[in-house]
């Protein structure tokens, strides 16, 4: 075979870090604090809700093309009784496969190959791999810490946009840095946008997820309705990361378009559980507000290990992953210290650098997840102070 298999577009895509993390932490007995997904099952109902719906056959032949009805309404119920935003459910909302659906889905029809997307670094895997399979170019702006947070440097995002620019990726609350972009921030994006005439594909899977602050939908700022499609998911919010149910909100134009896209990628999913998370997203505030506590405390419990164990820690003020500096442990390079960590602690990290187009940025930071239990993570907090020891 003269030519390799992967086309050119997907050669630098290999297996994600998480697969080979994951083998690592089941072939050295590690706590695996990689991948974010929860150790425990999220509202007993919810799991009942998607029993009941298989049992008395509702999802189980494909559902509507865009979503059953049920889940589209309270979709657009939820974002106006939270962010007083409206969409109407039959044009404005469309389920997905999940947010990682929704995200190729938006990229593979809003993009022609050559146009440039602007993405925040370090970013979420699944976006660079989507550029690449719609022809795009990707533009990073790198976020950096800056007095203890991860932030954007809005002159070097204004310098990014050149003709070509087609759309900015954003994703508030971030992964992995757990910055969540302010009042100030949004409203300087939305101008940007508004001014250039961009598009924007904003990825707000962690939207209830914030401990320190709020989440701003950016659709609510002046001018922006109209050009941005929003991407949220219940993987992260109902702690069903198995499900993939997730959604798109937008005008008519866009969602029609990202739709276009979509019907040709899974055409529909997940059919029982669509009535399983309607139900969900119309649980009632303790449910959301006890999600948030929970996790709150847990940020603080691993963030407190990791800063004992000699870490210096970005604490998140959204998404459940922390991202820490290994330079005060004596490493500077990421890749090589999580493939070191198994055996020597029995944790599993990720190393930051995987995020990044300039990887040098991300070397020597490292990511850990604390969707997990409270014994769990104390458990890995205690063993990572093994590095306190040298
Ligand atoms: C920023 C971000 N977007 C999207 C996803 C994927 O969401 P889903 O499981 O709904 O496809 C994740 C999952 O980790 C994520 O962190």
């Amino acid at each position: 075979m003269g030519r390799p298999p992967l086309n050119r577009r997907l050669a630098e895509f290999g297996t994600t870090i998480f697969a080979e993390m994951s083998a690592l932490a089941l072939s050295t007995g590690s706590i695996n604090l990689g991948q974010g997904f929860p150790d425990t099952d999220g509202p007993e109902e919810i799991r009942e809700a998607a029993v009941r719906a298989l049992r008395e056959g509702k999802g189980n032949q494909y559902p509507p093309g865009p979503g059953i009805p049920e889940l589209r309404t309270a979709v657009a119920d939820h974002q106006r009784e939270r962010y007083g935003l409206s969409w109407d459910p039959d044009r404005e909302v469309l389920v997905t496969a999940g947010a990682t659906e929704a995200i190729a889905a938006a990229l593979l029809a809003l993009l022609e190959p050559g146009d440039e997307v602007i993405a925040l670094e370090p970013y979420y895997d699944s976006y660079a791999a989507c550029i690449a399979m719609a022809g795009g170019t990707r533009v990073p702006v790198t976020l950096r810490p800056d007095g203890g947070a991860y932030r954007l440097d809005l002159d070097e995002l204004r310098a990014a946009v050149t003709g070509r620019t087609r759309l900015l990726l954003l994703n508030t609350p971030h992964n992995p840095t757990g910055t969540v972009l302010g009042r100030e921030e949004l409203t300087a994006i939305a101008e940007l946008a508004c001014e250039r005439d961009l598009l924007v594909v904003t990825d707000e899977v962690y939207e209830h997820l914030v401990f320190d602050g709020e989440h701003l939908p950016l659709a609510a700022f002046p001018g922006m309705r109209e050009r941005t499609v929003t991407i949220g998911s219940a993987g992260k919010t109902f702690s069903f990361t198995g499900w993939k149910v997730g959604w798109v909100t937008g005008p008519p134009e866009l969602v029609t378009a990202v739709r276009s896209a979509k019907q040709y990628l899974t055409y529909v999913s997940a059919g029982p559980f669509q009535y399983a998370v309607a139900e969900a997203l119309r649980l009632p505030r303790s449910y959301f507000d006890g999600l948030r506590d929970d996790l709150r405390a847990k940020r603080d419990l691993l963030g407190d290990g990791l800063a004992k164990a000699g870490f210096t820690v970005y604490r998140p003020a959204g998404t459940y992953f922390i991202t820490t500096d290994i330079r005060p442990l004596g490493f500077d390079d990421g890749f090589a210290f999580c493939r070191a960590l198994p055996e020597r602690c029995g944790v599993v990290a990720i190393p930051n650098a995987v995020f990044y187009d300039h990887r040098e940025e991300g070397a020597p930071f490292v990511r850990f997840a604390f969707c997990k239990r409270t014994e769990v993570l104390a458990e890995a907090a205690e063993r990572l102070g093994c590095l306190r020891e040298g």
